[in-house]
């Protein structure tokens, strides 16, 4: 089922915004005309990603600065080894929303 996340215009390109659900907290990013939704949680360690940089689809861990790739969650340098999930979006009638379950 989808879940609604935020609204279209609460997203500027490339700053993430940090959506904290009932389940689990969401990294929302805007790239283009693209949007993104990943895990809020570094797998190296409990740090929002939402606190990082976004550049070239990859999002930055704030702390020892693995990149993670937007589309897959996988990191694409060390220290972090374990991709971190990402979930499909959909935008309705401005509204951003995804799809935790899948
Ligand atoms: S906590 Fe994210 S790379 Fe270490």
């Amino acid at each position: 089922m989808a879940t609604r996340l935020c609204a279209l215009a609460e997203l500027s390109p490339g700053v993430p915004l940090r959506v904290e659900l009932d389940s689990t907290e969401v990294a929302v990013v805007r790239v283009g005309e693209e949007i993104f939704a990943i895990e809020d949680v570094c797998s190296h360690a409990d740090i929002p990603l939402s606190e990082g940089d976004v550049e070239d689809c990859t999002i930055e861990c704030a702390l020892h600065g693995s990149r993670f790739d937007l589309r897959t969650g996988k990191p694409t340098g060390p220290p972090a080894t374990r991709p971190v999930p990402v979930f499909e979006t959909s935008v309705v009638d401005g509204d951003v929303f995804a799809e935790l379950d899948s």
